[in-house]
């Protein structure tokens, strides 16, 4: 009898994600997504809106011709889709490929598509995969935006290779960087969509307690991307949770 229930509910279990999919499906295609400006951890927040200036700032003030983002997001910010189309600026987005496909989508409903913005993705894995791939056809980018697992087995490789990269004297921005896994886990469950889009992105069990405390993008900047690979923080453009770093010229 138990052995029957628990295969039914194995069985079945699937289907308990199915409105959180429907409602996800459908504010993704912006039929009720307003536009808000939101950090990534969710909260709308002044800061999101700072740091939505700040690229817009490192992007135009600094004449960046080329931005690779590493970690799209759930939807598209379409305000700086248009900007970087206006200008002509070469985008490359990385992420899952649902979400690739998600972005696309929307570019082209509202009329954004061009030859210019480009997604790769990857299906399983980590973007370090496709991030290796682009060195290898040797392209360089002037603006890289790291915004993506936010974990240390994830974002070393990631952060390397977007070192390798980036163009001398380019710009490295860096999001989430006070994040922890275990701020994760207290509040995922607080916003259904944040939950339906994140919960299976994180395995908790490959860090121990102390490790889910520690904000991993601030230890690898502290201790490899300032003292070992000779970043520059540009303090102005700091906000509580965002950093930009440009490289050195010579690197
Ligand atoms: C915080 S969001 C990015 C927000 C976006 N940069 C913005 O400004 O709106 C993090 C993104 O990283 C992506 N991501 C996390 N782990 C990933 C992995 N292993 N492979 C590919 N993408 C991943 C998630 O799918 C998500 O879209």
């Amino acid at each position: 009898m138990i052995k029957r229930l628990l295969f039914y509910v194995k069985r079945y279990s699937k289907y308990i994600y199915y409105p959180f999919w429907i409602i996800y499906k459908i504010k993704n295609i912006q039929l009720l997504q307003k536009e808000v400006k939101r950090s990534d951890s969710g909260k709308k927040s002044e800061f999101a809106e700072n740091k939505e200036e700040i690229i817009r700032k490192v992007l135009f003030q600094k004449n960046s011709k080329s931005f690779l983002e590493i970690g799209i997001g759930q939807f598209p910010n379409l305000e700086r889709i248009k900007l970087i189309a206006k200008n002509k600026i070469k985008y490359t987005g990385l992420d899952f490929k649902s979400v690739c496909e998600n972005h696309k989508q929307e570019l082209e409903l509202k009329g954004l598509k061009s030859p210019n913005i480009r997604y790769l993705s990857n299906e399983v894995g980590t973007y370090s995969w496709t991030l290796f791939k682009i060195l290898k056809k040797k392209q360089k980018f002037d603006l890289i935006y790291l915004d993506g697992h936010h974990t240390f087995y994830i974002d070393l490789p990631a952060f390397i290779l977007a070192h390798f990269l980036l163009k001398p004297s380019g710009y490295l921005l860096i999001d989430d960087v006070n994040w922890t896994l275990e701020f994760l886990r207290k509040n995922l469950s607080k916003n259904y969509l944040d939950w339906y889009f994140y919960h299976k992105m994180y395995n908790f069990s490959e860090y121990d307690e102390n490790q889910q405390k520690i904000p991993h993008m601030k230890m690898i900047i502290k201790n490899l991307l300032i003292p070992k690979l000779k970043y520059s923080e540009i303090k102005k453009f700091r906000t509580v949770d965002f950093m930009v770093f440009k490289k050195k010229d010579y690197l």
